[in-house]
């Protein structure tokens, strides 16, 4: 398949990630299908989407009549079978955990046309552990968005073993052309580039909390006056989400048993009480009130 070919965008998992993705794809202006477990999940994911392009419209951004024919673009479909049939490329979004992944690869091999190209957005899995249960490895790829995908410009295009180069090279032309910037890993590895480097930060960070040397608010706070980011690293795992760490670290130490790579204990707790991050209004801080207040452990 050219790139030229590509009409119909399939986004499974209409979470944090796949909703806005979707977005972005039926913006540049593709037909989009998205789809999740019910009705009632595509219909809060759009409904959110709306909300986003309504302050485009609010701003001048954009004109009414081009986001009420964006949001149309978008195809709600509870039925992966359903959503699959007419599907030129996926891009999977659902819970970062290998085994779910497989089972969703597996099916969509099953249901989508044999020409269509099959990517994750997997934070930490490599396409590799995950193509083998499809008849078209050399078709599959990582597309990796950033959060949130209607702001953050960069797109992870990772290679993996049996990856083809004309699938590579797809998957970077659809990224610019629904205006993202690709750049494109010929070497798979867990966690490619822009999570690695962030991992290692965040390690530290993690180290510095248990070792008692600092708080993590004010470990945030040196890492936002010092390095000049635009927030620390345990304010970006609240704005994440604290389970998508989490499980991505877990991916991560099952395949290397290092316990360097195992979830740190502040996290964890956090995840098992509940506390996600913004998404649930607590986190490493409170979302409460305004400004967030750093919560206790
Ligand atoms: N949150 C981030 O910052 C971020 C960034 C980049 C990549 N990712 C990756 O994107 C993926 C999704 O993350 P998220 O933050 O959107 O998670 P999320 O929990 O917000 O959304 C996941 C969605 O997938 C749905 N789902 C689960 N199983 C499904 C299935 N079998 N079929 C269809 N839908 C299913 C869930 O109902 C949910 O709506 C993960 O692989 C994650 O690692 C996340």
């Amino acid at each position: 398949m050219r790139l030229d070919d590509v009409r119909r965008v399939l986004v499974v998992g209409a979470g944090q990630m796949g909703a806005q993705i979707a977005m972005q794809v039926a913006l540049h202006p593709y037909q989009v299908t998205l789809n999740d477990l019910s009705m009632a999940l595509l219909e809060k994911a759009m409904t959110l989407n709306r909300g986003h392009l309504e302050r485009r419209v609010a701003k001048g951004q954009m004109t009414k009549e081009a986001m009420e024919a964006a949001l149309a673009r978008v195809r709600l479909e509870p039925d992966l079978e359903t959503a699959a049939a007419g599907a030129d490329v996926v891009v999977e979004a659902i819970v970062e955990r290998l085994e779910p992944k497989k089972a969703c690869f597996a099916r969509l091999d099953r249901a989508c046309p044999p020409h269509a190209i099959l990517t994750t957005n997997s934070s930490t899995l490599m396409i590799s552990q995950i193509a083998p249960v499809t008849r078209r490895p050399a078709q599959c790829a990582n597309m990796h968005w950033f959060y949130p995908p209607l702001v953050m410009k960069l797109v992870e295009v990772v290679k993996g073993r049996e990856t083809s180069e004309e699938t590579v090279e797809l998957v970077a032309g659809l990224t610019r052309r629904v205006g993202r910037e690709p750049v494109i890993l010929r070497k798979e590895l867990p966690g490619f580039l822009v999570n690695r480097i962030l991992r290692a930060l965040a390690r530290e960070a993690y180290y510095l909390l248990e070792e008692g040397v600092a708080s993590f608010a004010d470990i945030d706070r040196a890492v936002e006056l010092g390095l000049n980011h635009p927030m620390g690293p345990f304010a970006l795992a609240d704005l994440s989400g604290l389970d998508i760490g989490y499980n991505a670290r877990l991916e991560t130490y099952e395949l290397t048993k290092d316990p360097k790579d195992a979830p740190p204990k502040a996290l964890a707790a956090r995840v098992k009480r509940g506390d996600l991050g913004r998404k649930t209004g607590r986190g490493f801080y409170d979302y409460s009130a305004t400004p967030p207040t750093p919560t206790r452990d």
